[in-house]
């Protein structure tokens, strides 16, 4: 499977990927963080749309179009919140990364662009989280179909670099390249 896994400073909703992903809550209503940042971005039809969707658990993943945004489509996941790591917070971490990746194989998504989901308001530790994201990213460019371009956004410097050398220590795929492109933009 050819692919190619990107790692990148700045925001999420900046990027004409074909889905980015969503780090939600359950009600799928909007907040803060990215969850805030691409409703925002979006425009009011997104948070309609999403009040139609009747929430969506932890662990899962629900698609919607992208409306403003560049991306085609958005999809939302909600991750788990940190309780020490002995509540399943692994396992459904790593859920929300195979969901999102299967929606996308259902569309046809080519190239998507995570955050770094439960990191922020959920307290995952940022070091944890990132080996799973990379790898649910290399389990997914081995078997998975479709999908050849992921996209790992991160906020800020020391994620970017976390990420970077996360992803050259698991994901030593031969045809798959772990570019670091640097700041797109320096988050406000
Ligand atoms: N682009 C990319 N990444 C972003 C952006 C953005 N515009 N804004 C924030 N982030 C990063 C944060 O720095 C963090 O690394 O996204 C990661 C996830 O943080 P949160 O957005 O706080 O998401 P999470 O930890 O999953 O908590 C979800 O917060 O906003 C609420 O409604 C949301 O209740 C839910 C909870």
């Amino acid at each position: 499977m050819r692919g190619r896994i990107d790692v990148l400073q700045g925001d999420i909703t900046t990027l004409a990927v074909d889905a980015i992903v969503n780090a939600a809550n359950s009600t799928l209503l909007g907040g803060g963080g990215v969850d805030g940042a691409i409703h925002r971005a979006a425009g009011p039809r997104l948070r309609e749309k999403c009040g139609r969707l009747g929430g969506c658990s932890t662990g899962d993943a629900k698609l919607t179009g992208g409306y403003d945004l560049p991306a085609r489509f958005v999809i939302h996941t909600v991750g788990p919140v940190w309780q020490g790591g002995q509540r399943g917070e692994a396992e459904a971490l790593a859920s929300c990364y195979r969901r999102c990746f299967a929606l996308a194989v259902e569309h046809e998504v080519l190239s998507i662009a995570f955050p770094a989901i439960s990191t922020g308001a959920y307290g995952y530790p940022l070091e944890k989280a990132t080996r799973i994201a990379a790898l649910e990213a290399r389990t997914h460019l081995e078997h998975g179909s479709g999908v050849n371009r992921i996209v790992f956004a991160c906020f800020s410097e020391e994620a970017k670099d976390l990420y970077v050398t996360t992803l050259e220590d698991i994901v030593n795929l031969d045809d798959v390249a772990v570019q670091s492109l640097g700041t797109s933009r320096s988050p406000e």
